[in-house]
């Protein structure tokens, strides 16, 4: 989701009040992705590099995840969405810890469609916590260097469980992933959009899915 500061600088605004309109997008697009066919959305709303911008713009972002969490996950819980979180959400605020915990067994049984928010995630990061936690089961004598493999690693990232995503769609005319499911993107479709964020809806992810629609994809294969 990028863009939110260029929209807000377009209309001589507070960057804050693209976040803000970048909610509302969020809402518009979480809305539009059952009826498109979308089981798992991903939505990278802070990555652990964010931490660097300034102290005023990180305590905003903050502020409106708690909102977001307190004013929507009723919401989503009676639309049948399941909530999951990637990233080091261990090392947020405990009262965000608390609430990204309350939302994820409350909507854990729901199957419409699976919303996983990417909150202070970053690849490196989670492939770093990865192979800690391999040399340490390993260090304990119950992981063998032979047993391995791609889905070792897969079952230690923070996805585990979630398949990988088939289309990532970055938005404001950026086009790089940024540190964003590195190894889960290995084969998803690249969609690059110069719509900015708070500009992005239902239409937007239509267009979207279309152009996927439109790939041929071949894994490797001919
Ligand atoms: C993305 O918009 C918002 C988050 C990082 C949560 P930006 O804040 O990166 O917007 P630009 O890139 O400055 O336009
Ligand atoms: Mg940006």
């Amino acid at each position: 989701m990028d863009g939110n500061g260029r929209w807000a600088k377009a209309r001589h605004l507070p960057r804050v009040m693209g976040h803000r309109k970048g909610v509302e997008a969020v809402r518009r697009t979480i809305e539009a992705a059952p009826d498109l066919g979308i089981e798992v959305l991903t939505l990278y709303a802070f990555s652990s590099e964010n931490w660097r911008r300034p102290a005023d713009e990180v305590s905003d972002l903050m502020g409106l995840l708690r909102h977001y969490l307190r004013t929507e996950i009723a919401e989503l819980h009676s639309n049948g969405v399941r909530l999951r979180f990637i990233g080091d959400t261990a090392a947020l605020s405990s009262d965000v810890v608390a609430m990204l915990e309350q939302a994820r067994s409350l909507t854990a049984a729901n199957t419409r469609m699976t919303l996983v928010l990417a909150l202070n995630y970053g690849s490196h990061d989670e492939i770093v916590r990865v192979a800690r936690a391999m040399v340490a089961e390993a260090a304990s004598g119950t992981l063998a260097p032979d047993a391995i493999d791609p889905a070792a690693i897969e079952a230690r990232l923070d996805t585990a469980g979630l398949p990988p995503p088939d289309l990532v769609i970055r938005t404001s005319g950026e086009q790089r992933l940024s540190n964003f499911l590195l190894w889960q993107s290995a084969y998803a479709e690249l969609v690059f959009t110069d719509e900015l964020w708070p500009d992005f809806g239902g239409e937007s992810l239509k267009r979207a899915v279309a152009a996927f629609g439109q790939r041929d994809r071949r894994y490797g294969g001919r």
